[in-house]
């Protein structure tokens, strides 16, 4: 246990955990902790190495793993969220790109850059009071969370709201609602079928539907729950 709060914030691709997390980060003054980001760091990492393109479906697991001592990972605060670094450059748009998201379950699945990236996440976490958000929190990273919430909605819903977000951000504009719809699909499906931590509820964890509901209602929703931990 830790005199520091842990909100573990779980669940499956585009359901909202990141817009929930900073808003419960904020309200409550603790640092979020984007650990997609991370996987999506590596995986760039290991695309710029020219290890893996897109399509791929296997990778050299050594030469990842080889990768990680030389791949810093760096968070900055930013009024519209936060700043993602690969050792000194910004990748905060780059990670987000299509190509990241088809190939970030195999490195994800890699049990030496899991290994790795849970031990940088436990150190952010013993650091101060936080709000982590990604998919083995409340399972295997912070075990002890005195959160837990496994955030849900259909996958329909999902790749609205991804589809909505790509157009206001200019990122992947060409990229139909079906396709994204098949993309956060087929990456349920890997996140939850690997061998390695994969996507599942802690059996202590609190299940929040967000389908059809609106963020200020997910949030407050929330933070009722961790103001009763408070208490
Ligand atoms: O939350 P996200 O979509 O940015 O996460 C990107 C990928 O990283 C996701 O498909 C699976 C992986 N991931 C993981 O395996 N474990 C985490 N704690 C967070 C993300």
């Amino acid at each position: 246990m830790t005199d520091k709060m842990q909100v573990a914030i779980d669940g499956p691709a585009s359901a909202g955990k990141s817009t929930i997390a900073k808003i419960i980060a904020k309200e409550f003054g603790y640092i979020y902790v984007d650990t997609g980001a991370m996987y999506r760091t590596i995986t760039l990492a290991a695309m710029r190495a020219g290890l893996i393109v897109p399509g791929q479906e296997t990778v050299d697991e050594a030469a990842v793993t080889a990768l990680l001592p030389k791949t810093l990972i760096g968070f900055t605060p930013d009024p519209a969220g936060q700043r993602v670094f690969l050792n000194d450059e910004d990748v905060s748009e780059a990670i987000r790109h299509s190509d990241v998201n088809g190939l970030v379950s195999m490195i994800s699945a890699i049990p030496a850059v899991r290994t790795d990236l849970v031990k940088r996440q436990r150190d952010i976490a013993a650091s101060a009071s936080i709000v982590m958000d990604g998919r083995d929190i409340g399972t295997t990273v912070l075990p002890d969370a005195q959160v837990k919430i496994f955030l849900v909605a259909s996958v329909e819903e999902r790749a609205a709201r991804r589809f909505k977000e790509n157009q206001e951000k200019g990122i992947d504009t060409n990229d139909t609602l079906s396709e994204i719809e098949a993309s956060i699909a087929r990456r349920d499906y890997l996140d939850s079928h690997r061998e390695v931590s994969p996507l599942v509820q802690a059996a202590d964890a609190q299940l929040v539907d967000t389908t059809g509901i609106d963020i200020p209602t997910v949030s407050a929703n929330i933070a009722s729950i961790i103001n009763e931990k408070l208490k």
